[in-house]
């Protein structure tokens, strides 16, 4: 595990979106899996600025993501396939039969069959990109998870509901459970960054990092990694 400590957002994303570009000039047909949440937006920016300068082709790159809400559909303004369109996808040029996404609407035990032959497909994945819950959760491994899993569908806790309510006008209209990718399926992945700024995260790297390898705390998976990069600002880092 390596853990890169920088000093605020704008130095983790600059961090963040260096390493992935590297990635795709070294192989631009990587196959590399996005996290939604506030977290990535700044190492989104970068991309998009690096691919605007022509820094980058992202032209064969295939994407990956790694959950989605149940009951929103691709159009809903909180979707997660929404976001990363709006966040990245639409303003760089990614060829969009390139994108993946689990789905959260239909029959969802088939759509979880369907996200595990793609990632099978594409097994493994070269590189994955994490944001972490203030619960410890990754992707949306809640904690009490069970680290063997593939795609499936989740219970969203409380904690979660609550701090996603603030993307939606009213908390009762945030979705109560999501498809998502499970820890095995996140592991395989070649190599994983994970990404952590302010102090609302500063217990969970704690814990992910210097705590026991335990379902309590989801991210503490990726102490068995060997390809995992912490990329993380004072704050996240305060309790270290
Ligand atoms: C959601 C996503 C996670 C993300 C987390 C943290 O729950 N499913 O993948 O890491 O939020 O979000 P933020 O970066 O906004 O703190």
């Amino acid at each position: 595990m390596q853990i890169i400590k920088v000093k605020n957002y704008q130095e983790m994303s600059d961090k963040a979106a260096k390493l992935l570009i590297e990635q795709v000039s070294l192989k631009p047909t990587s196959t590399v899996c996005f996290a939604t949440g506030s977290t990535p937006i700044g190492m989104y920016k970068n991309l998009i600025l690096a691919s605007n300068n022509n820094q980058v082709d992202f032209s064969k790159m295939l994407t990956f993501n790694l959950d989605e809400y149940i009951g929103l559909a691709p159009e809903h303004s909180q979707s997660y396939q929404n976001f990363m369109h709006k966040q990245l996808f639409d303003q760089i040029n990614v060829n969009s039969q390139n994108i993946h996404f689990p789905s959260g609407v239909g029959d969802i035990t088939q759509n979880i069959e369907n996200y595990n032959q793609v990632l099978e497909n594409y097994s493994p994945l070269d590189f994955t990109i994490l944001g972490i819950g203030t619960n410890g959760h990754i992707a949306f491994n809640e904690p009490g998870c069970d680290f063997e899993s593939q795609t499936q569908l989740i219970d969203l806790t409380n904690e979660t509901i609550q701090s996603n309510a603030r993307f939606f006008d009213d908390i009762n209209d945030v979705p109560k459970q999501a498809i998502s990718m499970g820890i095995k399926s996140i592991l395989n992945a070649k190599q994983i960054i994970l990404l952590a700024s302010g102090k609302a995260k500063a217990q969970a790297i704690y814990d992910a990092i210097k705590g026991p390898y335990t379902t309590k705390c989801p991210a503490s998976a990726l102490q068995v990694h060997g390809n995992v990069t912490f990329i993380i600002d004072e704050e996240a880092a305060s309790l270290l």
